[in-house]
């Protein structure tokens, strides 16, 4: 499924807010990790997918979801007609926490300026977010993913698929199933909205 046939107007471009996050230290997390992961995919992508935080191997590459939750998600994309070139992916906290403990808020408040603007220089028609951290950061919400995914929400301009980490599907079927499903609903969903522009 290809992006947009044009680009929308854009004010700032990838390159440009990569640019202003520099050799970023807004937070902590800038003096233990070894790469930034800014994010990766098509700028004219319908679907852009937002993960949590980069892992080991996504610090080490600077490259987002290159690991065992990366193979997961590949297999998902597959479900809905999606190929990693087609889509964008990027993550609430583009540096790893130590560990991979959970983000914390202030490292939220610090990154999340520029997740937003990658969001409005795609301008995507859906956005998929992959866990807790994500879709509470989109929807502005407290409730957990448990209760959220499966069904598109609005978020402004925005559709907003909600689906379990792919990471955590790795040793649950349940959850898997659930993943399988959601995938295959947004791969309905683009079928049958083949050229939506917000
Ligand atoms: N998990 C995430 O949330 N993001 C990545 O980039 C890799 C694993």
């Amino acid at each position: 499924i290809p992006g947009h046939p044009q680009p929308r107007p854009r004010e700032i471009t990838l390159p440009e807010i990569r640019a202003v996050l520099g050799d970023c230290r807004r937070c902590p997390l800038g003096e233990t990790r070894t790469h930034i992961v800014f994010g990766e995919g098509s700028p004219n992508a319908r679907v852009m997918v937002i993960g949590e935080a980069p892992g080991k191997n996504e610090d080490l590459t600077g490259e987002p979801f290159v690991g065992a939750a990366g193979k997961k998600l590949d297999a998902l994309l597959e479900v809905a007609g999606l190929r990693r070139p087609d889509i964008y992916i990027a993550n609430v906290l583009k540096c790893r926490p130590p560990g991979n403990r959970d983000p914390r808020p202030e490292e939220i408040e610090a990154c999340s300026p520029f997740l937003r603007e990658q969001i409005r220089s795609i301008w995507p028609d859906v956005l998929v977010t992959l866990g807790n951290f994500s879709t509470r950061f989109v929807l502005k919400t407290d409730q957990g993913i448990t209760s959220l995914r499966g069904r598109f929400h609005q978020a402004g301009h925005f559709l907003v698929l909600p689906v379990f980490h792919p990471a955590a599907a790795i040793y649950d079927r349940t959850k898997q199933a659930s993943l399988e499903a959601d995938f295959a609903m947004l791969g309905a969903w683009l079928a049958e909205h083949p050229d939506l522009r917000f």
